[in-house]
């Protein structure tokens, strides 16, 4: 018999800098609730992280649940007592189906069996996770776990369905290799879908009308097969920009350089090399979007003559001759000099001296509505790193400059800050 609430081990988990992890998640209340599933030593690392983010985790476990992984390990990892019983031995004169159910801002179910998923469907309040399901008036992220063979079955399926019409999100199981051996749908889904889907329930949905098409990374110009001119860019700024908007409803579309990252879920990625296959992308999908942002670090330069061949040493030195490679963002301002109907148009200016002058200079030139000044010195703000710290100038002469933030914050001001701009133009 699982014991029925489990008191948490002293484990202090504290941000070292807050100023840099903050995140929609900072004191939010989730409850988390597993359920009978082998995923469900996953979700341990799901803790951590929530925590690791501010959120404030309180764990419900079903009788199943401790059979895969202990209530021990779930209270020493939330820093909560762990919740598995109807009744509280501790404090009888509570309910805790209605107490838990009243006090949390979002309630994951993750792993979620075909048992819990069949429970939720029918309202049935056989087990505390079950009661308090059906208890809460607040939004549920139900994240299914199970063998392909039962998550394809008419029955789960359709249990699915009709918790999607409670109103309940469902993040669809990954495929892959199981447990059990066998290959199909059925798998957890990763952290970083359940993240997005988190963040997603708490951040302002200000972009939901809007189409934004961001470009990020590096451009490559290649010299000859094995060579070519880029830069140190790693498309975390425009990843993150990328990221958020979908947090905030946005449809996104992301035209990016090579880099090592991952497309953030729910997002379109069209993936480039050069500058000129970049501008072609940018202009096929230019038509709508009604947010353009381009933190691409786009070479402004590529050889003149790439070589088909290996160029071959011998020589002490060797001239390249370079030509320039359009101004992507130049041409799309131009282009709305001449059109009314027009999508907001944000760019960056990355510089390592007189930032706020080149970056009014590149406002004006460019006909933007919004130029993020990046300083690309410092070792926290430059390329790579994953805070930055960054002025905003707009088009009708505001200026903010923000603190060193994560990139990700970064990219939430920077969604405010159009939101504004979206007001002022109305
Ligand atoms: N940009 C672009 N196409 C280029 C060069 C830059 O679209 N060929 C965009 C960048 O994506 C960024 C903005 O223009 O949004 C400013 O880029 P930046 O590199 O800061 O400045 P440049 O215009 O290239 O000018 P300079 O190199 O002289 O600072």
């Amino acid at each position: 018999m699982a014991p029925k609430q489990t008191t948490p081990l002293a484990l202090e988990c504290k941000n070292s800098d807050d100023a840099k992890s903050m995140s929609f998640l900072t004191d939010k209340k989730i409850l988390l609730g597993i359920t009978g599933s082998i995923a469900a030593y996953k979700v341990a690392d799901w803790v951590r992280a929530l925590r690791r983010e501010g959120g404030q985790v309180t764990v419900v476990m079903t009788e199943a649940a401790c059979r895969f992984i202990s209530p021990l390990t779930m209270a020493a990892l939330s820093g909560n007592p762990v919740h598995t019983g109807m009744f509280s031995a501790e404090a009888p004169e509570t309910i805790p189906h209605i107490s838990l159910a009243r006090d949390h801002d979002l309630l994951v179910i993750a792993p979620a069996s075909a048992q819990t998923i069949a429970r939720l469907a029918h309202g049935l309040a056989d087990n505390l996770l079950a009661t308090i399901a059906l208890a809460s008036s607040g939004p549920i992220l139900v994240c299914p776990a199970m063998n392909s063979v039962m998550f394809q079955h008419p029955a789960t399926q359709a249990n699915l369905a009709t918790i999607k019409s409670y109103g309940y999100r469902v993040l669809e199981p990954a495929c892959g290799e199981m447990a059990c051996g066998e290959e199909g749908p059925g798998r957890l889904t990763e952290w970083e879908n359940a993240r997005q889907a988190i963040l997603t329930t708490f951040a302002p949905q200000n972009l939901a009308d809007e189409h934004v098409l961001i470009t990020a990374g590096p451009t490559r110009e290649s010299f000859d097969p094995v060579r070519f001119l880029s830069n140190p860019s790693t498309g975390k700024m425009g990843y993150a920009l990328a990221a958020t908007a979908r947090q905030r409803g946005a449809t996104v579309t992301l035209i990016s350089g090579p880099t090592a990252l991952a497309a953030p879920p729910g997002v379109r990625r069209i993936q480039v090399t050069s500058a000129t296959e970049m501008q072609a992308q940018v202009t096929e999908c230019f038509d709508a979007a009604t947010i353009v942002v381009k933190a691409a670090a786009v070479s402004d330069y590529r050889p003149a003559e790439p070589q088909l061949h290996k160029v071959k040493k011998g020589q002490a030195t060797l001239s390249l001759p370079l030509v320039a490679n359009p101004d992507i963002l130049k041409e799309l301002g131009e282009r709305r000099r001449k059109s009314a109907n027009y999508p907001l148009l944000i760019g960056f200016a990355a510089e390592s001296r007189n930032h706020l002058k080149e970056g009014a200079r590149k406002l004006k030139e460019k006909n933007l509505d919004l130029i993020v000044v990046n300083d690309i010195g410092g070792t926290e703000t430059g390329f790579g790193a994953n805070t930055n710290r960054v002025t905003l100038l707009d088009r009708n002469g505001g200026q903010e400059e923000m603190p060193l933030l994560s990139k990700e914050e970064t990219a939430h001001r920077i969604w405010d800050a159009v939101g504004r701009l979206r007001m002022d133009n109305r």
